[in-house]
């Protein structure tokens, strides 16, 4: 088996070859992290693509990341770290089952959570992240919204707007499965600490925490913070970046089962074989493209967030 050295020296050679930028999700592997040119949420990172000269990306996260930069960067060659990296989220709404809401709901604007596949925001009115849901509820004229396929984001967002938000049913189990209880427990094991919790968490979590935050609004939140210690409600991942940017900080997980399996499946030897191999390429058909990039774009024109974190080598 090889070793780190022999395979970082490697991603570097095909980096050369093929012109590459290789961006990574924050809940990526530490070691996948270590070699990403930047390193940010996925939409940070799709947009981060736009902005440097490069004739291939590699994205290591899963595929409806991959595919956001593919739409957002058509005159790139986007592979994907691991083609069986998918987001069971994501795969929670197909087309039929969003058209047969769509026709329960008619009249609803639907707005769609970035976590979810091109054809899913081809059929939608607009895009939203994590970091800027309500933002973008509120900036639709409809008072009626389709929010889809996140519950809990879903429902995070109508405590926080006076619009009515019809919930889809999807959950991402990494999140959806802390109780409150675990909070609770981190919370008597460390009172001194902030507690940090995603938005896909359930209403119970997250009405235990001192803020819902997506991934790269925590890792802004700490390094801004005076607290010294945080119980973190997010993939294990991010913890990486956490240490890294606050080495004299602690962070502490609810639970030891935060960890998305599909993140995982990229390391660095199947970075070296995709990009060996030119393999997981990413296409999106040009009329899909163009319908995805519409209902992003009019995301973009309502919030701008800041750019992914350039690693520092
Ligand atoms: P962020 O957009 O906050 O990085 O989250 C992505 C994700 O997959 C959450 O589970
Ligand atoms: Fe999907 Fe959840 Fe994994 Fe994020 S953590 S990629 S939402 S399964």
């Amino acid at each position: 088996m090889n070793n780190f050295k022999q395979l970082k020296e490697r991603i570097a050679r095909l980096k050369e070859e093929l012109g590459a930028v290789i961006v990574a999700h924050n809940y990526q592997r530490a070691e996948v992290q270590d070699i990403a040119d930047f390193v940010g949420d996925s939409l940070e990172l799709s947009r981060q693509c736009t902005e440097v000269d490069a004739k291939t990306i590699v994205f290591c996260g899963v595929r409806f990341m991959a595919e956001t930069a593919a739409i957002l960067n058509p005159h790139c060659t986007v592979l994907l770290s691991e083609g069986n990296a998918g987001c069971p989220l994501a795969d929670m709404i197909n087309i039929n089952e969003l058209r047969a809401w769509k026709q329960r709901c008619s009249g609803a604007s639907v707005v769609c959570y970035i976590n979810s596949s091109a054809e899913i925001k081809a059929e939608s009115d607009i895009c939203c992240t994590s970091a800027n849901g309500v933002q973008i509820v509120d900036s639709i004229p409809s008072n009626d919204i389709l929010f889809i396929p996140d519950l809990n984001l879903g429902h995070y967002i109508s405590t926080k707007t006076k619009k009515n938000i019809i919930l889809y049913p999807g959950f991402c189990y990494v999140h959806h499965r802390l109780k409150p209880e675990q909070v609770k427990l981190a919370r008597k094991l460390h009172p001194e600490a902030q507690v940090l919790v995603h938005p896909e968490c359930p209403p119970e979590v997250i009405a235990l925490a001192d803020a819902a935050l997506s991934t790269s609004q925590t890792l802004r939140f700490v390094k801004a913070s005076s607290h010294q210690s945080f119980i973190i409600g997010t993939e294990e991942g991010l913890l990486h970046r956490l240490h890294l940017d606050n080495p004299d900080k602690s962070f502490y997980l609810i639970s030891n089962g935060q960890i998305c399996i599909d993140m995982k499946k990229t390391t660095l030897e199947t970075i070296v074989q995709t990009m060996e191999l030119k393999q997981n390429i990413v296409t999106i058909p040009e009329e899909v493209r163009l319908k995805v990039k519409q209902a992003v774009d009019r995301m973009l024109a309502v919030s701008y967030e800041v750019k992914a974190t350039e690693v520092a080598k």
